[in-house]
């Protein structure tokens, strides 16, 4: 039957998955199924600030390149991810001072964004990341610590400056389901949208875990973020389980990926489903939950899972 990417489009959805760099240039079956399977991309790390600026002012869009130029052979858009983040962001940064981080990260935004503003490929962006903590206060950041909640406003107009076509998402996790964070995050975007600052769009991660119920209320809480004027996407869909696979397991993960991907199908403003990569072997789960994983729709051996199926009935 038809690759995912080929009943995406025919809903007018986005399929994506994460790329990273050293399979890409390195295993023909992971290129084969990247370009087969999905018509969108997020790089999982090469466009991250550790990545494209190690140090200041020097500049090294290798891996960012690569994935960009592989999708646009295979006509993918390319999300970006991610300017302003807490994680994978030197050392060099952290230890400004308010007046030169301010300067650091709007020059970074300028510098990033502004290499792809004319890259038709590249027509989104995760602005900042993660600014929540888990009660819905501001997480206590080296960002946010030195510059106040004022810079992610300031983020955002970085970014418009640097490329007036993208859009502009805000992104993070556990904000699924309807809860402090997702209010917290809610409350957010509906005050800088009065304020007239380009939040475009919002990024649900949706690193998902069986061990914990599946958040019915996902479709209700798009819709509403839906209301605000703003994009809604899944960013970084993964369903993590615990100890090794079993077919109960397997359905049970199955469901979840059908029940992320029906939500975003029922809410016309979500533009479409990424997925945290494709095959367990790469992964970032087994790394960060030790004894969960099997996140993924293919296995270890480029197999298709009932994960797969799910996504590819759902869609
Ligand atoms: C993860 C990558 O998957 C790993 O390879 C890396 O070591 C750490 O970052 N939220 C995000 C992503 O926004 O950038 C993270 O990606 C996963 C959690």
């Amino acid at each position: 039957d038809a690759a995912l990417r080929v009943h995406a489009q025919a809903r007018g959805k986005f399929i994506g998955t994460a790329l990273a760099t050293s399979p890409l240039a390195n295993e023909t079956a992971y290129r084969n199924i990247a370009a087969g399977e999905f018509n969108q991309i997020t790089a999982e790390n090469a466009m991250k600030w550790s990545d494209t600026e190690p140090n200041d002012n020097q500049y090294t869009f290798s891996g960012a390149d690569q994935i960009v130029n592989f999708a646009t052979a295979n006509n993918q858009q390319v999300h970006g991810h991610t300017l302003v983040w807490h994680n994978q962001t030197p050392g060099w940064v952290q230890g400004l001072s308010a007046t030169n981080m301010r300067a650091a990260m709007n020059e970074h935004i300028a510098t990033v964004v502004g290499r792809y503003a004319n890259n038709p490929t590249v027509v989104s962006w995760d602005v900042v990341n993660e600014v929540f903590e888990e009660n819905g206060s501001f997480r206590s950041s080296f960002w946010y610590n030195t510059l106040g909640s004022g810079f992610i406003a300031d983020a955002f107009r970085a970014a418009r400056a640097a490329d007036p076509d993208a859009r502009l998402c805000i992104n993070d996790y556990n904000v699924e389901g309807i809860n402090a964070k997702s209010t917290a995050m809610y409350n957010l975007v509906s005050q800088l949208r009065s304020q007239n600052v380009p939040v475009d769009c919002v990024g649900f991660q949706s690193h998902l875990s069986t061990q914990y119920g599946f958040p019915n209320d996902l479709q209700q809480n798009l819709q509403r973020f839906a209301n605000l004027g703003v994009q809604v996407r899944i960013t970084e869909l993964d369903v993590r389980i615990q100890g090794s696979r079993t077919s109960a397991k397997d359905t049970q993960q199955a469901t979840y990926y059908t029940n992320v991907v029906n939500a975003c199908l029922a809410v016309t403003a979500c533009a479409g489903v990424t997925i945290w990569g494709f095959t367990d072997k790469y992964s970032w789960v087994p790394d960060t939950f030790p004894g969960e994983g099997f996140a993924l729709i293919y296995d270890n051996n480029y197999s298709q899972k009932p994960s797969y199926t799910a996504v590819h009935n759902a869609l």
